[in-house]
């Protein structure tokens, strides 16, 4: 058996493809990671590349008013903020809810009240010790006006969790 492969290799057709695909393999067990010239487009070169590092993915979480809090953009960092007990990262809006940002009372808080009053004052706001924002006093226009906001916000950033209440999780 061993004699029959060496005297099978032997031939030059058999050397050339035996080597073509120990290449290939090496190639697939040890993809390159230098960027391609251009980035490619075809499943067939898309094999032959890989990314040094995944692109940035959001994990979809489950929050609180107190976990929810401390992404509020003041250290640089993400922004969160809720409506209706969706969280949006609205990191990339950063001059709006950023510290200086005009609406940056909503960043890391549930902004459902001021979105369907259309009112960023601080009495919008539930303390984060509080039970969540119930919402039963809103007028029909109102919950309209919040879910207009919720459609936007669904268009322009990414949904990264839900808000629940304190000590749920
Ligand atoms: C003084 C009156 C106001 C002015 C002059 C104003 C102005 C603006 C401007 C220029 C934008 C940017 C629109 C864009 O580029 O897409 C904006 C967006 C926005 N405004 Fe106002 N606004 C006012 C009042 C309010 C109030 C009272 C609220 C309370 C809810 C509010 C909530 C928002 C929100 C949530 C956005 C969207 C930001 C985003 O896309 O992330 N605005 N406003």
């Amino acid at each position: 058996m061993t004699m029959a492969f060496t005297l099978q290799l032997g031939t030059p057709v058999n050397t050339a493809l035996f080597l073509f695909i120990l290449y290939s393999v090496q190639r697939i067990v040890f993809p390159s990671i230098s960027k391609p010239k251009s980035i490619p487009r075809e499943f067939k070169a898309g094999y032959s590349w890989m990314p040094k590092t995944h692109p940035p993915t959001v994990l979809f979480k489950t929050f609180t008013p107190k976990t929810l809090e401390p992404f509020s953009g003041k250290d640089g960092g993400r922004i969160l903020l809720a409506i209706n007990g969706i969280v949006f990262d609205v990191t990339a809006g950063r001059n709006f809810y950023g510290p200086n940002g005009m609406y940056g009372n909503f960043a890391g808080r549930d902004a459902s009240r001021g979105m369907a009053k259309q009112s960023f004052d601080i009495e919008m706001l539930t303390p984060i010790d509080q039970p969540l924002d119930k919402l039963t006093d809103l007028q029909a226009d109102e919950i309209d006006n919040m879910r207009g906001w919720i459609d936007h916000f669904s268009n322009k950033y990414i949904i990264c969790g839900k808000l629940v209440e304190n000590g749920a999780i």
